[in-house]
């Protein structure tokens, strides 16, 4: 069974996509912790509901990124897991982080990548006239929202969508989405070489493969 340890920083609706993946047999994964840099995030609740281990490192406690990161990582190893899932986590991480993680840390980040890295994601799509937006799943490297992505899956801008609209639809999209790519790696189809996502032996594409998550 692969071991999930997901960080989190508020709600957690996409973490609850995973605990509800791995409690009905969908996902041959275990969460076996919640992390989170914010005592008040809601998605400890939903942890504690699905009966797993929650901690709370908050950044504010340490000197520098560096510590928090280092307490951040101890914490995580403590859980052994196979996979670390940054399910809105909000903090930058540090590049010896990173490389601690390489090819095992997963992030799930709401634009088209390469489009938008970082926040106001879909304001931003809106304001460029954007007819599209949507979320990437993506290998998490040193360079912020620039890791290897895996998959997308896309939505139609409507005349009259405004950032809160279109977020809500794209979030309900990453509902499909995250589950899908967690699962490849549970299976041991998905991997990182050489900087590039590879799924099923066969590199994906730039922007990884685009999953059709509005089809029934
Ligand atoms: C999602 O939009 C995700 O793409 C971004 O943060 C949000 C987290 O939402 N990284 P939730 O906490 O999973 O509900």
């Amino acid at each position: 069974m692969t071991r999930l340890v997901v960080l989190i920083s508020g709600g957690g609706s996409n973490l609850q996509t995973l605990l509800d993946g791995c409690h009905n047999g969908e996902l041959p994964a275990e969460v076996v912790a919640v992390i989170s840099n914010k005592a008040d995030a809601f998605g400890l609740q939903r942890a504690k509901q699905a009966g797993v281990a929650t901690a709370v490192i908050d950044h504010r406690d340490y000197a520098d990124r560096a510590a928090f990161d280092a307490a951040l990582a101890d914490c995580i190893d403590e859980f052994e897991p196979d996979l670390v899932v940054l399910a809105g986590f909000m903090r930058i991480l540090t590049a010896g982080f990173v490389e601690r993680y390489l090819g095992r840390m997963l992030n799930i980040h709401p634009s088209l990548l390469p489009k938008y890295p970082g926040l106001h994601t879909h304001q931003r799509a809106l304001d460029a006239g954007d007819h599209q937006a949507g979320a990437t799943v993506h290998f998490v490297t040193p360079e912020l929202d620039g890791g290897p992505a895996i998959a997308q899956a896309a939505v139609s801008i409507e005349p009259g969508d405004d950032a809160s609209s279109l977020a809500k639809r794209v979030l309900a999209q990453e509902h499909t989405l995250y589950p899908s790519v967690v699962r490849w790696f549970a299976e041991g189809r998905l991997t990182l070489v050489n900087n590039q996502a590879v799924l099923d032996g066969a590199p994906l594409p730039m922007t990884g493969k685009l999953l059709d998550t509005q089809t029934p």
